[in-house]
């Protein structure tokens, strides 16, 4: 089996969590993909739910898969909602953003009463940092947050910080849906997560970083020796 295999049996795994007439988050990358499509065939079967995106790529695959969306703010509850991730550890903390959706993903899955983590296992990692982490930043005077963000993590101990702007194939530089640059920090190691994330926050021009940190309820991953639960 492929890992895009094994993404899509991670996504049939979540899908049977979902319930009719629930509320959803929808998530963004090539696994939430699977689960939005093994979705809009239960749709299609009869099942009514209705979602929320969280980028506008996700809100055109929904919408053609036959899913009913809404606007976040209509949404008063988010019952679950479900996103991959780049990576994951064993306590539930994530990686994301490689797909540039950090920000609406991370709104969402704050808001949902429950956040299931969809991955093939080879997102599953001892220590997080081995994937380049993304922080989003708004432009506006970006070269100054882009300093200050590499002043802070080398406070951190990261002597060797190497961030970078995110380069993108129709521009010079990658948008994010919500109008914001993204920024590649590479730290291969994050012994401590959290502390990275609390002083990148606390940067003027820093929007949101792609540590997600006490979000996840639970995990799914999926590889050769099957699929895997943790929470
Ligand atoms: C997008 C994300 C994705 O969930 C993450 O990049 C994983 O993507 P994929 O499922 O394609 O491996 O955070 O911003």
């Amino acid at each position: 089996m492929s890992a895009d295999d094994f993404k899509r049996a991670a996504a049939a795994a979540a899908a049977q969590l979902v319930e009719p007439d629930m509320v959803l988050g929808l998530g963004t990358g090539s696994t939430a993909a699977h689960f939005i499509s093994l979705l809009g065939e239960r749709v299609r079967d009869g099942l009514y739910v209705a979602a929320v995106p969280t980028s506008e790529d996700t809100a055109k695959r929904a919408a053609l898969a036959g899913i009913e969306l809404v606007e976040p703010d209509e949404a008063t509850i988010i019952d679950l909602a479900v996103d991959g991730a780049d990576e994951v550890d064993g306590r539930k903390q994530l990686i994301k953003g490689g797909g540039g959706a950090l920000l609406r993903e991370k709104i969402i899955a704050n808001a949902a009463r429950r956040f299931v983590v969809i991955a093939d296992a080879s997102k599953k990692v001892a220590e997080l940092g081995a994937f380049p982490l993304p922080v989003e930043i708004d432009r506006f005077s970006y070269g100054l947050t882009v300093r200050a963000v590499r002043e802070a993590l080398i406070a951190l101990g990261f002597a060797d910080a190497d961030v970078r702007l995110r380069a993108s194939t129709v521009g010079p530089a990658f948008i994010s849906d919500g109008g914001n640059f993204i920024l590649d920090c590479r730290l291969k190691r994050l012994p401590d997560a959290p502390a990275v994330d609390r002083a990148l926050k606390a940067i003027p021009g820093v929007v949101e970083t792609g540590l997600f940190i006490g979000l996840a309820d639970v995990v799914i991953l999926a590889g050769p020796a099957g699929v895997e639960r943790i929470g």
